[in-house]
């Protein structure tokens, strides 16, 4: 399999708390790999792993098919990374700054600069000081410069943290044009239901310090399970009914009164007979499927989301 990053049982402890655990993630060339998790889940963490930036506890990371022993430096080259705000000389403009980047860095090629700005959004306002940016612009110039060495790969830690719903709305537009154009692959933890499903083509739940699960987008749409949706005036009873009377299990409540019944999907006239006779009052029972939040809700044990 072409994987640009693969981690192997990464573990880390701090004190006697196990904050990451037997991490086993696996990104493909192309994938926006959507890291989703709720705060404190161990995203960050597992991202400096990842980046070197910590040292972990046990297991290994492997990027383009190198373990990190053999090949870090030169897997570097290839990865461009925001995982704090990224910080920018606030007096000077957007090219100077990516001009002291690009020397620090001892990049090559001035010209690029401009062009990454214009790729990024932000070629009219390359002359503004930063300070006068706003959070998504600022957001922006910190794509760019992760861009400056034309990386395969880009990780990103929560980054639209902070924006407003059109800034998150631009940041994610511009995600896609650098997959779709450039063909770049993501990594970009986020806590938002909303951007991962929006964004997406891999999803990796992250639920303390447990990647419960990884699934292609496609999948987890094909997976993403049909359900009877049933509105009762006791969901108790309800429950009780379904196992014991149609002998199924395979529900959850979903909300007070509601119930999701993955079972007996083409005999909703039996379910909502069975009730009645067994004194549940069925206000509402009709086909529907699961959204990523009820997917996350099930595969986390019900931990909602912030
Ligand atoms: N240096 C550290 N020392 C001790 N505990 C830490 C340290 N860094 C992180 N933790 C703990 O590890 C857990 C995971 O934190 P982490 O920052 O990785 O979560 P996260 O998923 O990035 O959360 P958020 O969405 O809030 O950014 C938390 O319980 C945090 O308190
Ligand atoms: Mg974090």
């Amino acid at each position: 399999m072409d994987y640009v990053l693969r981690t192997n049982h990464l573990t880390k402890r701090y004190g006697g708390k196990t904050v990451v655990h037997n991490l086993n993630m696996t990104i493909r060339q192309g994938d926006i790999y959507g890291f989703l998790g709720q705060n404190g889940a161990g995203k960050t963490t597992t991202i400096r792993m990842i980046m070197g930036l910590i040292r972990p506890t046990s297991g290994e990371v492997e990027w383009f098919g190198e373990g990190v022993r053999g090949g870090r430096a030169r897997a570097m080259e290839r990865i461009g990374a925001i995982i704090e705000y990224p910080g920018f000389y606030l007096n000077l403009n957007a090219v100077d700054n990516l001009d002291i980047h690009r020397r620090l860095m001892g990049m090559g090629n001035k010209e690029y600069i401009e062009e990454v700005l214009s790729l990024v959004g932000l070629l009219e306002a390359r002359n503004e000081k930063v300070k006068n940016y706003s959070l998504g612009m600022k957001q922006r110039l910190g794509i760019a410069r992760a861009l400056l060495h034309h990386p395969e790969l880009l990780v990103l830690d929560e980054p639209t943290n902070g924006l407003d719903p059109a800034g998150i709305k631009e940041i994610r537009q511009l995600f896609l044009d650098l997959a779709r154009q450039r063909g770049i692959t993501f990594l970009i933890s986020s806590h938002l239901l909303s951007e991962v499903e929006q964004l997406a083509t891999r999803i990796g739940i992250i639920h303390q310090g447990n990647l419960l699960e990884e699934i292609d987008y496609e999948d987890f749409q094909r997976k993403t399970r049909h359900y009877l949706e049933i509105k009762v005036d006791d969901d108790k009873k309800a429950a009780y009914v379904l196992e014991q009377k149609l002998g199924v299990s395979d529900y959850r409540i979903a909300d007070p009164g509601i119930l999701h019944l993955y079972d007996l999907l083409d005999q909703p006239a039996k379910v909502n007979l069975t009730l009645t006779n067994h004194e549940v009052a069925v206000r509402e029972i009709r086909l529907s499927g699961d959204s990523l939040e009820d997917y996350f809700l099930k595969v986390t044990g019900g931990a909602p989301l912030v």
